[in-house]
């Protein structure tokens, strides 16, 4: 029976290496390992053996069992375990970098402009950028001949159609959907017919402010004005309203504030006169709150228009507008 455990544990040495899946290792633990298994058969042969032989072949079975159970573990683990990662796989190597992208500096100065007035009390409207000649022009009080409905100014794209010139169409289409009081920014694009320069483009962003109720005075225009250059450009800036023309506006005025860059001493940034011209404002005509059913003699209300472009360049020291446009990641990566 001593040769037959010997044996017995030869073979199972000798099969366990050539167990090579999971379904062979099963096999294996049937023909040995099982109650009905070869181990199981000579466990139950030992009752019929001498009892002078028993202890040793006892032994000698118990250490039989233990080592296939033993060659049984190992392989198991061998085959369930995960395959290690390919050894060509450099870990020094470096990981690759992802890139943030960051709002367009424009879109900064906008939300800026606009979160300062929305704490003021405006609300937020836009319109379309094919406008037509009524909303840019007519109900703005331009005179049919009027040297701004020029085809040098306005792109054109069919006889009615036209790129808007500016975001004050969008004040006659707030004024015709709303009664008074009325209080709103329109932030938007703009088109002109302009040579592309460093200092002019024929697409930029405006900002509009429109302030429609009873008894709104152009104090409270300068005021909001006043309040709002403040804020955005500093505390401690100075301004100063210079008449100026608009056909939809009257009395209409330009606001400047003092150069932030050389604060006031004259700079490159000011062509040396120390101050900037940064919107244009008035108290709305007449004649426009008549074109929209709004009665003049019980309403009065004050608007302006400022440009994003050129403020942002202002405040970033971009000496060149076309910048914005170009896309180039070099660029905008630092806003
Ligand atoms: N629309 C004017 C422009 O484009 C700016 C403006 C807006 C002036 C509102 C007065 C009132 O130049």
């Amino acid at each position: 029976m001593l040769d037959q455990i010997t044996t017995l544990r030869q073979n199972a040495e000798a099969e366990i290496a050539a167990v090579d899946s999971l379904a062979a290792l099963e096999a294996y633990r049937v023909k040995y390992l099982v109650r009905k298994g070869a181990i199981a058969e000579l466990f139950d042969r030992l009752r019929g053996v001498p009892v002078s032989e028993k202890p040793a072949l006892g032994n000698a079975l118990n250490q039989l069992r233990a080592r296939v159970q033993e060659l049984y573990d190992e392989r198991n683990a061998e085959l369930t375990k995960k395959p290690a990662p390919p050894a060509e796989i450099d870990l020094t190597l470096p990981g690759r970098r992802t890139f943030q992208g960051s709002r367009h500096p424009l879109m900064q100065t906008l939300d800026e402009m606009k979160s300062i007035f929305v704490r003021m009390g405006f609300g937020v409207a836009d319109g379309p950028e094919l406008e037509d000649d009524y909303h840019n022009f007519e109900a703005l009080n331009f005179p049919p001949d009027h040297p701004a409905r020029d085809m040098q100014d306005t792109f054109f794209i069919s006889k009615e159609a036209l790129l808007r010139t500016h975001t004050s169409p969008v004040q006659i289409r707030v004024m015709k959907e709303h009664r008074p009081p009325i209080r709103a920014i329109m932030p938007g694009r703009v088109f002109r017919n302009e040579a592309v320069s460093a200092r002019s483009l024929a697409s930029f962003y405006q900002l509009e402010g429109l302030s429609v109720d009873r008894g709104v005075s152009f104090g409270e225009l300068k005021g909001t004005l006043v309040a709002f250059a403040r804020q955005f450009y500093g505390r401690d800036i100075k301004y100063r309203f210079v008449p100026s023309f608009f056909p939809f506006t009257e009395p209409s005025a330009e606001m400047y504030i003092t150069c932030f860059l050389c604060k006031g001493k004259g700079c490159r940034m000011c062509k040396h006169t120390g101050w900037l011209e940064v919107l244009g404002c008035g108290m709305v005509d007449p004649n426009v709150l008549r074109n929209v059913g709004i009665d003049p003699e019980v309403f009065s209300g004050y608007a302006f228009g400022m440009g994003i472009d050129r403020t942002a360049a202002l405040r970033y020291g971009v000496d060149d507008l076309r910048l914005f446009y170009e896309n180039d990641v070099r660029f905008l990566k630092q806003f």
